[in-house]
């Protein structure tokens, strides 16, 4: 080797190397990968479609003067993916004439679907339990009523539905964040609660009963 480059030093290939790793950190510098020391963006070699002309959550518009990429949508408007709810909080008697029953029936994916829209949008208040104590209320809001005692297991389903859809005192209406689908999914999966909650009860009040001797 030594006859065939009679100029090779040892200290030739750490140097080498030391260069090769060099040139490679500069690359990941330039092409974006590595910007611990900067709030710029990377520098975008190809871009490909990273950059559109579309926000994501919590991006600012670069559209709007006043940079708000969430809008607050037009008075009287509805998403073309949803109804507008019809009756107003005080309208439960209409809303129990106009929902007999549930649109669909129960099943393990409706009920699977209701506890992760549940547990999305109610236990912060209700609790995964439905009890009424979720972090929002830990943190001083006020306390909703259990959903699972006895009186709101004699509820109709389309009360739920209505007090989800059109809000009750404090509790905001959830019309607009919730499809029609979503609501009624959330109602049989507090039913199932509810269930829980009863079937708990009663094993508690069975274990108190002395075992006969
Ligand atoms: C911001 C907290 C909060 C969230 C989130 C919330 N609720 Fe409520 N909810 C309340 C409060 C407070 C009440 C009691 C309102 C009142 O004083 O009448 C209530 C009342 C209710 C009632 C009526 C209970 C009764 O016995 O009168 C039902 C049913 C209900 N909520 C279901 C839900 C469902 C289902 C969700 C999720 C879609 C939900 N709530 C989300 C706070 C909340």
């Amino acid at each position: 080797m030594a006859a065939r480059f009679p100029n090779l030093r040892w200290w030739h290939i750490p140097a080498g190397l030391l260069g090769t790793a060099f040139v490679i950190f500069w690359i990941l510098v330039l092409s974006g990968q590595k910007t611990w020391f900067s709030e710029q963006p990377p520098l975008q070699i190809i871009p490909d479609m990273d950059d559109q002309f579309r926000v994501d959550p919590q991006e600012a518009s670069r559209f709007f003067s006043d940079r708000r990429s969430f809008r607050t949508p037009p008075e009287g408007t509805v998403p073309r993916s949803g109804r507008a709810y019809p009756f107003g909080p005080g309208d439960l008697a209409l809303a129990e004439k106009a929902f007999p029953q549930p649109p669909f029936p129960e099943s393990p994916y409706v009920l699977a679907f209701g506890q992760n829209r549940y547990d999305a949008f109610c236990s912060p208040c209700h609790g995964p339990d439905g009890k009424g104590n979720g972090p929002v209320v830990q943190r001083g809001f006020v306390p909703p009523p259990d959903l699972t005692r006895p009186e709101a297991r004699a509820y109709s389903d389309a009360r739920i539905f209505h007090v989800i859809s059109a809000g009750q005192n404090v509790m905001p209406s959830y019309a607009t964040k919730l499809t029609e689908a979503e609501r009624w999914a959330i109602v049989f999966y507090v039913r199932q609660l509810q269930r829980q909650s009863a079937l708990q009860q009663q094993a508690a009040s069975l274990s108190t009963v002395p075992a006969r001797q």
